[in-house]
């Protein structure tokens, strides 16, 4: 403490010194410190601020929901045909997303297995004929206009570029949701600023979704275009 006073004092005798006045040894040295000071206070705050803003409060925005039940797509991959026989095409060229119902019912009559996340499938859901609430971690604002025809069949992407290793997955990830906006925790990422990304599927914001594009040559999509708002936009 004593010191930081000291130096204001001294500071302030420098600052009322007769101009032209040879300065003391000591006087010469004293602004620098008062600088040092000054930065490492901005240092130390700048750095609270950053923790504040991406570690604390992303810690806070999110808040972790269940799934209805545990989900093992391993299990399930070894006895169907493919990630289509569940994530199909309609006739139509639109994507079925997650499986309904009746996509199970034939296999799920009656306990298979007997865990207890079946238990709760089979009793809760298939017997009282209700159709499991699923949460979408990629589920976009209903502003955003995303076709999986165009990804996946016709610029032949693989499910795994934009949705990580969930397919192979032996239990379905936490869900957390932001508490302000309601979407999932993986639209923005787990880290905001991004800068530690390192795979596609980390976070699929809208610089995330153009920048594919630009790299793909799609620059009437980058979102920087005033009129590219409507290509993914309704
Ligand atoms: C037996 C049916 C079945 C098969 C086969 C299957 N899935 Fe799934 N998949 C599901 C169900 C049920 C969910 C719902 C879980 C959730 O996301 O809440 C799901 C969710 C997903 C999701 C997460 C969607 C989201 O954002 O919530 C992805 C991605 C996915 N599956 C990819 C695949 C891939 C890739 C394969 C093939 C390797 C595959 N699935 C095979 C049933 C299946
Ligand atoms: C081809 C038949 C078949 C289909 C289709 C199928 N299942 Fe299963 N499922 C099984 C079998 C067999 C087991 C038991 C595996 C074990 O426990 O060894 C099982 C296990 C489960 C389990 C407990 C293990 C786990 O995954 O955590 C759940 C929950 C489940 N299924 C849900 C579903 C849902 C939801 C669907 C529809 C999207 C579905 N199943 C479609 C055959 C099927
Ligand atoms: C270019 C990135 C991209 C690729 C490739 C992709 N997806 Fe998606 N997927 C998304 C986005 C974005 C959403 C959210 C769409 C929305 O909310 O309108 C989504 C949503 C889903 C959903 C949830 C749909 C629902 O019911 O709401 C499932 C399931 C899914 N994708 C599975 C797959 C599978 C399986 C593949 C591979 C065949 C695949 N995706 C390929 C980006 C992609
Ligand atoms: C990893 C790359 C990649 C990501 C991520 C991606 N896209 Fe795309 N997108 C493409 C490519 C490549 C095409 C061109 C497909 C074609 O027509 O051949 C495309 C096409 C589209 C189209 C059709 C546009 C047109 O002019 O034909 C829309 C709409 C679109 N993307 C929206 C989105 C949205 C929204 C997101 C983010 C949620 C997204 N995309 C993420 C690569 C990507
Ligand atoms: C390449 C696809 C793409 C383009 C082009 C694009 N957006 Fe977006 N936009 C998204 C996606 C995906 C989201 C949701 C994820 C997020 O919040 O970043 C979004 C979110 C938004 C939101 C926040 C909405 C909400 O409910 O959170 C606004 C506002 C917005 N966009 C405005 C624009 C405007 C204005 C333009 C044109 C200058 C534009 N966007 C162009 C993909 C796009």
């Amino acid at each position: 403490m004593s010191t930081i006073e000291e130096n204001t004092k001294d500071s302030v005798d420098a600052a009322v010194k007769e101009p032209g006045a040879p300065e003391k040894e000591s006087e010469k040295i004293e602004p620098g410190l008062a600088q040092g000071s000054i930065i490492v206070s901005f240092v130390i705050g700048l750095a609270i601020a950053l923790i504040i803003g991406w570690i604390v409060f992303p810690a806070l925005l999110y808040s972790e929901k269940e799934q209805p039940f545990d989900f093992s797509h391993e299990v399930h991959n070894d006895l169907v045909d493919g990630c289509e026989s569940c994530h199909y095409f309609r006739d139509d060229g639109t994507f079925a997303g997650v499986p309904k119902l009746w996509l199970c019912r034939d296999c799920h009559e009656e306990v298979q297995g007997g865990t207890a996340d079946e238990e709760t499938f089979v009793y809760e859901y298939v017997w009282n004929d209700r159709e499991v609430p699923w949460r979408i971690y990629s589920k976009q604002p209903d502003c955003v206009f995303f076709s999986h025809a165009a990804h996946v069949v016709k610029a032949e992407m693989d499910c795994e570029t934009c949705h990580g290793p969930i397919g192979e997955s032996d239990s379905l990830k936490p869900y957390e949701e932001n508490v302000i906006t309601g979407y999932s925790r993986d639209i923005w990422g787990k880290s905001i600023s991004g800068l530690n990304k390192k795979h596609i599927w980390e976070s699929m914001k809208m610089d995330d979704c153009a920048d594919c594009h630009k790299e793909a040559g799609m620059e009437s999509s980058v979102q920087t275009k005033k009129d590219a708002c409507f290509v993914c936009h309704k």
